[in-house]
């Protein structure tokens, strides 16, 4: 199959590249750079042993995109690109409703000149909001607190109605929870610009002695051990998780969200604890007040991926940990 990954050069788009690539597809990637560099297109090469099609462009300009998927011949789009920070959507809504929703609508007008209907969007848990009961099934109101998390479900929304005008389309909406970890090699991994907001690439730069402590935000919350909890999910996991979807479109035309977590929630504490098993190093920390905007506890329900994906999270905490610091140590070396 020949599959165009927007952002493809990003944390997930990466990885998901190298899973679809050693199972035969023909990958192109669509990324301006605004949070990426073409190192990592070379390192994905370097995986996968074979040249990768990349072209820079941005997803708003839809006469470069439908030229894209006119000439590589593209069946399936998956559409990571977009912005997604939850505290600078607070601070600049209007870039986020451009680069996120604005950006899909010229997608989706692209798609539809080039006769090309078949699309995996990147979604989030951010879309339920606060928990009205656990774990967050498909069915779970969604009431995102965040610019962001409205962008994502202003997207979800949309892309419904396309799939109801129109029986051709064939849209999955996957609801990642936290996304964490790296490619074995250690070539591609999540290296974010500035200070890592996220918690797993704060506590690898703490481990790599780039940062001096973590904060931990609040130990006051009604969880095991007063830290929020999350469902850490791998990205090569995450990456699986894609593959099965793009084979699910093929039978299952028409629109469904899907969740992709694994069930199972950790603290702050237990990660930290952790990483410094994976990586030897001590992992530095004092808590401070809690973060706005927080939960105090989300993770998800998996029976709808396993159900319609035949997809199950297999790697464990360990593994999320020690795959970040193999990454995070040849960054630190380069
Ligand atoms: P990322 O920032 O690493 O990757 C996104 C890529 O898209 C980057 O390479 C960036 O340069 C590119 N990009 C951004 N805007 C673009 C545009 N207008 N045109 C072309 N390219 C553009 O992010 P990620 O962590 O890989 O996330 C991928 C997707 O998954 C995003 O849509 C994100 O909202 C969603 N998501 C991520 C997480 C997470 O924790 N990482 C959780 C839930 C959902
Ligand atoms: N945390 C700290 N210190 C830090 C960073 C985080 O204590 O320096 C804590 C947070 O308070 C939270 C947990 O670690 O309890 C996880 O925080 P992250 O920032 O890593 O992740 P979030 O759950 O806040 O959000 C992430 C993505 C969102 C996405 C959401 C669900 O950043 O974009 O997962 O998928 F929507």
């Amino acid at each position: 199959m020949n599959v165009l990954l927007t952002g493809g050069l990003g944390y997930i788009g990466s990885h998901t590249a190298v899973v679809l690539s050693h199972l035969g597809n023909q990958i192109t990637l669509y990324d301006n750079l605004s949070n990426s560099t073409e190192i990592v297109a070379k390192n994905i090469e370097k995986i996968c042993g074979q040249k990768i099609n990349f072209v820079k462009g941005d997803v708003r300009n839809t006469e470069t995109l439908k030229h894209v998927l006119t000439s590589f011949k593209i069946d399936s789009v998956i559409h990571f690109a977009g912005s997604k920070s939850v505290a600078e959507s607070v601070k600049e809504p209007i870039e986020y409703y451009d680069n996120n929703v604005q950006s899909t609508i010229s997608l989706l007008c692209a798609m539809r000149l080039a006769q090309v209907k078949s699309l995996v969007f990147s979604s989030s848990a951010t879309v339920y909001g606060d928990p009205l009961y656990l774990p967050f099934d498909e069915q779970h109101p969604t009431n995102p607190i965040s610019p962001y998390g409205r962008s994502k479900l202003h997207i979800e929304e949309m892309l419904a109605d396309v799939a109801a005008s129109d029986s051709e389309w064939c849209i999955a909406c996957l609801r990642y929870f936290n996304p964490v970890g790296a490619h074995d090699s250690g070539l591609i991994g999540e290296n974010p610009k500035g200070i890592p907001s996220n918690l797993m690439p704060y506590i690898a730069q703490v481990a790599s002695g780039l940062r001096e402590v973590l904060n931990v935000f609040g130990n006051d919350y009604p969880t095991r051990d007063g830290t929020g909890v999350r469902d850490y999910v791998h990205v090569m996991d995450i990456a699986d998780g894609h593959a099965a979807a793009l084979t699910y479109l093929r039978k299952h035309p028409s629109w469904q969200s899907i969740n992709l977590g694994t069930g199972q929630g950790y603290s702050v504490l237990e990660i930290i604890d952790a990483f410094e098993v994976a990586s030897g190093k001590s992992i530095p920390f004092r808590v401070v007040p809690r973060r706005a905007g927080d939960i105090a506890e989300f993770y998800s329900s998996t029976i709808i991926a396993q159900r319609e994906l035949k997809w199950k999270a297999s790697r464990d905490l360990i593994n999320m940990c020690a795959s970040t610091w193999k990454f995070q140590t040849q960054l630190t070396k380069s």
